[in-house]
């Protein structure tokens, strides 16, 4: 049985907040449950490398995120579960990949040309200033990511839907020019109805503004992190609008539908912030009691984090290996006899 293989990729640069629970972990936990699916989810820590030179950052969030996806359920029987850095022949097929891509096309990828236009803007002789190969190849590694397992689907979110286009001209390039078709065109999925919560600040989620409300913090620190939830300065008994507010919006991407609608009309009554901020404490601490002490278990044992990766990437490279082999025949780097 042929079935669709969905694959997605986690930069191991931060520690899992709600915001990635709601806007990513969830639905792929749940994806991967399909069994017309085969799931490909990674620890894309060669990426990371671009982002942050420091080791113990990386690996702290390589670990955080691996305890994270298995504290939630990641049945890793199901879905293949590995780090990019244990599959060598990703970084060996993102070369074949380089010496095909136009340069061009890379000139084009947004990050590439903000870090420019910032750069102008500030009046820098160098437009290229602080710009590494890493940063100006980064498309050409994901699209290793993706060809490597010829992926139908990758979800992604909106950023990244330019790079799923350049996974799909350099495939097709790959292909023309060596006659064959060695790549499957992979799609780019973007959930339109998941929410992008706010942070404490009221701005996105994002590990980048310093706002977030990390998953799996202790009980005291989510009550205080909630706590911060910036608010205005209604009085309670006064109606207020739950439209746009960072502390309805978050408890509703928790809640029942019934558990919102209630929310909902409390608030029209005039729920105090206070109060409101211990309904959404009380929901959030509910359904992350059990998986934060999974997740506290999990990162004391390393090791055996370590052993669900080395099977994943066994599993990975049963794939990997075979058809690394098979290119390179195809680029003339077979073996002679
Ligand atoms: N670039 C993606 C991000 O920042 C992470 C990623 C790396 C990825 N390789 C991938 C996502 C392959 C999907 C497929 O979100």
């Amino acid at each position: 049985m042929n079935k669709t293989r969905v694959l997605t990729g986690i930069t191991t640069t931060g520690t899992p907040h709600l915001g990635n629970y709601v806007g990513a972990i969830k639905p792929a936990i749940e994806a991967s449950q399909d069994p017309n699916v085969r799931s490909y989810y990674f620890l894309a820590d060669l990426h990371a490398l671009i982002k942050s030179q420091d080791p113990q950052r990386i690996r702290d969030s390589r670990l955080e995120i691996a305890a994270t996806w298995l504290a939630l359920g990641l049945d890793t029987d199901n879905a293949v579960f590995y780090r990019q850095s244990d599959i060598p022949e990703i970084p060996e097929l993102t070369w074949l990949l380089s010496c095909v891509c136009a340069k061009g096309l890379m000139n084009r990828a947004h990050a590439y040309k903000a870090a420019v236009a910032e750069n102008e803007a500030a009046g820098n002789q160098d437009p290229d200033k602080g710009v590494t190969m890493g940063l100006f190849g980064y498309p050409v590694l994901m699209a290793a990511d993706i060809l490597m397992f010829n992926a139908h689907k990758v979800p992604v979110g909106r950023d990244q839907v330019q790079h799923l286009e350049m996974a799909r001209d350099i495939a097709g390039r790959f292909n023309h020019l060596y006659r064959g078709e060695y790549f499957t065109a992979p799609q780019a999925v973007v959930d339109e109805h998941v929410e992008v919560l706010g942070g404490l600040d009221g701005r996105k989620m994002s590990k980048s503004y310093n706002n977030t409300i990390p998953l799996f913090v202790s009980e005291k620190k989510l009550l205080k992190l909630i706590r911060k939830i910036k608010t205005n300065s209604l009085e309670p008994g006064q109606p207020k609008d739950p439209q746009g507010c960072t502390i309805f919006q978050i408890y509703r991407a928790f809640a029942t539908r019934e558990q919102s609608e209630a929310m909902r009309r409390r608030y029209v009554e005039g729920i105090g912030w206070g109060d409101a901020k211990n309904e959404l404490f009380e929901l959030l601490n509910a359904q992350l009691r059990d998986p934060r002490e999974r997740y506290q278990a999990l990162m004391e044992d390393p090791a055996y984090i370590e052993r669900v990766l080395a099977k994943g990437a066994e599993k990975a490279r049963a794939e990997a290996a075979p058809f690394m082999d098979r290119l390179r025949q195809v680029v003339g780097l077979g073996r002679f006899v």
